[in-house]
């Protein structure tokens, strides 16, 4: 990587400060016997994450997600480019401390008991014996496991909805203040995705900065401030819901008959198609309702205008011809 000490992170207009900034920021693996075959994982990516943020990085199989989370953590080189966590270069070792990361696929020493895990990782942190005594059941509580389960059981005998709490709880050890979540969903049934889902959103409310990978596009739908999407490691938009699907509150509207001038000062980007006028609402449904008869029109329909993320993301591959 070229030398990070010169890349310092932009501040923010309201001064909110930058957990993650990159700047094409670029991995190409190489593999094979020779290691002459390259595999182009990431390439140029610019992206900044804010403090306090729930960042979603979506994407298909293969897209780069994972390699995008382990050049973050240090665990892989980046080709080129630069980023910074947390306002330092990649591989700050006082960095390390301050943040947290629950694997995709977590590996766990299967004789191991839950708390002993816990208590294994609190040692890498070197956290005080009295700090683990206070913070472990707290965490297993915040993870929806009991002490006893924790203390009695190994994790060989854990279902995988309980490994992926565990690893939950590993990850948030250290209190971290950045916390990266590869797949936190993955494996779990919908009640499972319910609560990682609210163990997130608690964290939120801690005021953590939370990254993760999904593609289960409705849980990030749900909890995520910003998203950004990744297709074969370019990454082919970033931003708020609001800013890529438009407001929530949105409608579009259907009438037959009605006076355009009068339309036009209810709908917004009116337009007459296949025999109806049709365009996007102004005010309140309900105010429109009443006023249809003012207007002179009849109602044909009246629907939520934006859509969903999956749609968005099916038509944001499907326009750069993936599927
Ligand atoms: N260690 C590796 N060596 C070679 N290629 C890899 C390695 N890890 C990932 N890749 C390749 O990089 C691409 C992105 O993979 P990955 O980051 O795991 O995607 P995702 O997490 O979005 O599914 C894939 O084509 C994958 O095969
Ligand atoms: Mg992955």
């Amino acid at each position: 990587m070229d030398s990070a000490s010169e890349f310092q992170p932009m501040p923010t207009e309201d001064d909110t400060p930058i957990v993650i900034q990159t700047q094409n920021l670029s991995k190409t693996y190489r593999t094979g016997f020779w290691l002459v075959q390259r595999v182009r994982s990431l390439s140029a990516l610019d992206l900044t994450v804010y403090q306090g943020e729930t960042f979603g990085l979506l994407g298909q199989n293969g897209a780069g997600k994972t390699t995008l989370l382990k050049t973050l953590l240090g665990i892989v080189r980046p080709s080129k480019g630069k980023a910074t966590l947390l306002g330092k270069p990649l591989g700050d070792r006082k960095v390390k401390g301050r943040i947290g990361y629950l694997p995709e696929n977590p590996y766990f020493y299967d004789y191991l008991t839950g708390w002993e895990i816990l208590e294994f990782t609190g040692g890498l942190f070197q956290l005080p014996a009295r700090v683990q005594k206070a913070r472990i059941p707290e965490l297993l509580d915040l993870v929806g496991l009991s002490v006893k389960d924790a203390k009695k059981k190994q994790l060989r005998r854990y279902s995988k909805g309980m490994l992926q709490r565990i690893g939950m709880a590993q990850a948030l050890m250290n209190d971290p203040e950045l916390v990266f979540l590869d797949e936190p969903m993955s494996g779990l049934d919908p009640l499972g995705r319910f609560q990682m889902r609210e163990i997130i959103q608690s964290l939120k409310r801690q005021g953590k900065t939370i990254f993760f990978n999904s593609h289960v596009l409705s849980d990030v739908e749900k909890i995520c401030d910003r998203v950004a999407i990744l297709d074969k490691g370019e990454m082919i938009c970033a931003g708020s819901l609001t800013e890529l699907l438009g407001d929530v509150r949105s409608y579009i509207v259907k009438v037959k008959g009605g006076n355009p001038e009068i339309l036009q000062q209810r709908l917004a980007n009116l337009h007459f198609q296949d025999g109806l006028w049709v365009g996007v609402l102004k005010g309140e449904p309900q105010d429109f309702m009443a006023s249809l008869r003012l207007i002179q029109a009849q109602l044909i329909s009246i629907n939520l205008a934006r859509p969903s993320l999956e749609e968005f993301f099916v038509k944001q591959l499907s326009d750069r011809g993936v599927g």
